[in-house]
């Protein structure tokens, strides 16, 4: 948050954060997650006009699932665009790496990272009006295979617990 904080500061952005209190950051492997985190910020607050505002939210979704949602007022995308983007390579418009820089492997590493926790990242941009990426990821921790054992070797738990029944004793 500091890295994008400072960015966001230069451009005379407001950064608006609406987070719950505690432990988001660990449905997963939080590495992971901070990377893809960083990479939607950079490209909100790299793609938003100066003085704009760029919003982070989480809350909780249905069935145990998090949302998470990193939203700008920017340049925004076409729906072609935004299928571009998420390409390797891929910039919206060929305009873009001219006037912003940037390799175009962001959002689709973002989006590997994130299917890799079997979650999903959509996009919701219009032209002119802004772009709002959405992550939606398993509260509960899952196995990131085959990240996970390469990102966060540490994290393994045990495969097996116990079965109920084996506590349970007759009389
Ligand atoms: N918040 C956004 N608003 C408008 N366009 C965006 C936004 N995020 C991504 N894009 C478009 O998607 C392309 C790919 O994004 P990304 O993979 O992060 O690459 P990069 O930031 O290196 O250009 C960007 O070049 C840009 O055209
Ligand atoms: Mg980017």
């Amino acid at each position: 948050m500091r890295i994008v904080r400072e960015r966001a500061c230069a451009r005379k952005l407001d950064l608006i954060a609406d987070l719950p209190d505690g432990d988001l950051l660990l449905i997963g492997d939080e590495r992971a997650l901070k990377q893809v985190l960083l990479n939607l910020l950079s490209n909100a607050i790299k793609f938003s006009h100066e003085g704009g505002r760029v919003e982070i939210r989480a809350w909780d979704a249905r069935d145990g699932a998090v949302i998470i949602e990193v939203k700008d007022y920017g340049i925004g995308m076409s729906p072609d665009e935004a299928v571009r983007a998420l390409q390797s390579f891929g910039q919206a418009s060929s305009v873009t790496p001219r006037s912003y820089g940037g390799t175009g492997l962001g959002l689709p590493i973002a989006k590997g990272l994130i299917d890799a926790h079997r979650g999903t990242l959509s996009i919701d941009s219009s032209p002119g009006r802004g772009t709002a990426v959405r992550i939606m990821l398993a509260r509960r921790p899952v196995r990131a295979d085959p990240l996970a054992p390469l990102l966060a070797p540490e994290s393994s738990e045990p495969d097996l617990l116990p079965a109920a029944e084996s506590y349970e004793r007759v009389g």
